[in-house]
């Protein structure tokens, strides 16, 4: 870390908060239990420099120190070590430019030397009192680097001449554009958006989903079946109807009469609240259903339910015949969670 002194001369004798601050002030120490208070130091330093033309002298800090209650020492250990408070007289316009790696490589070492010639040696302050420059570290804008702060705002995408051009125009009194000072919106791609730029991207046209792909594709219908010569096969995989399994059971919705008769079929391993309520659209509600399932209803159910093997290998009609006979502990302790 750098050695950082405080100019003892130019900073006089004493320091007073303007009277405007005082608001500040109690805003930021009322953020701290009585307790506390010294918690307050850095803004209360931060408000101290701003008031101070934009650095902390001695007596600036010895005002903090005796506003908290802290040994001064205190207040200037946090002062020198924190590079955001300035310990010397700055310009009424302090450029911090920044040197870090990604500044540097995109020429920060340019813009240094911009500064140099307009304004002098870091720290130099200008005869006129309206400049002056440090190099600091990463200002954490490095997607827009190079990059310097200025005062309070920070000017992006720099080129020796567009910041050359934004130090003559602060010299003489003129606004300046904080900001990217390229063509671009903050950190958006120069020129403008060139992906993502489907306008139904973003109106919610596209939220609505008409089909999932892995949903299990319904039977064919056939012309016998619709009893319609012209029947048409699904175009979807959306079901109107869910296909029946058991033959004896049809299919029941919630708030039927028959409710009391449906099992929970979340207690097989395997199933969980989606599977049960595919499993009932299709009429399978009780244990005693799927215990008497042959192959070829196990191969017909795994399709309907988009799986690949799924049943035989949770074994689902085992676990079924053991909950269907009532031995519910044999069952979890052969087949509860975790054991497939
Ligand atoms: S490296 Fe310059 S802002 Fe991060």
């Amino acid at each position: 870390m750098a050695l950082r002194r405080f100019d003892l001369e130019a900073g006089g004798d004493s320091f007073a908060f303007k009277s405007e601050t005082e608001e500040k002030i109690v805003f930021w120490r009322g953020k701290y239990p009585a307790d506390k208070q010294r918690s307050a130091v850095i803004p209360l330093l931060w408000l101290a420099q701003k008031d101070n033309n934009g650095w902390l002298s001695e007596p600036a800090m010895r005002e903090v120190a005796n506003r908290l209650e802290m040994p001064y020492i205190r207040v200037y250990e946090v002062a020198t070590f924190y590079t955001m408070f300035r310990l010397q007289p700055v310009g009424k316009f302090h450029v911090q430019l920044c040197g870090t790696t990604p500044c540097q490589l995109r020429g920060a070492e340019s813009l240094k030397d911009v500064c140099t010639k307009e304004i002098g040696k870091a720290m130099y302050v200008t005869d006129d009192k309206r400049l002056s420059w440090e190099e600091v570290e990463c200002l954490g804008a490095c997607v827009n680097a190079p990059m310097v702060q200025i005062n309070d705002d920070f000017f992006e995408d720099l080129t020796p001449e567009s910041l050359s051009a934004i130090l003559g125009r602060l010299r003489h009194g003129a606004d300046v554009t904080p900001g990217p000072q390229i063509d671009r919106v903050n950190s958006a791609p120069e020129g403008g958006t060139t992906v993502l730029t489907d306008a139904s991207l973003f109106d919610g046209s596209r939220t609505k989903v008409s089909a999932l792909p892995n949903l299990p594709k319904p039977p064919e219908p056939t012309p016998e079946a619709t009893g319609r010569p012209d029947a048409q096969g699904p175009t979807n995989v959306h079901r109107e109807e869910p296909a029946k399994v058991n033959d004896k059971v049809e299919p029941v919705k919630a708030g039927d009469a028959r409710a009391s008769t449906f099992d929970d079929l979340k207690r097989i391993n395997g199933v969980g609240p989606k599977y049960e309520q595919m499993l009932n659209d299709m009429g399978v509600t009780q244990y005693a259903h799927i215990a008497a399932w042959s192959q070829e209803k196990v191969d017909e159910v795994e399709k309907l339910l988009g799986f690949n093997d799924r049943i035989d290998r949770e074994k689902w009609v085992a676990q079924a015949r053991l909950l269907a006979d009532g031995k519910f502990d044999e069952h979890d302790r052969d087949y509860g969670r975790g054991k497939n």
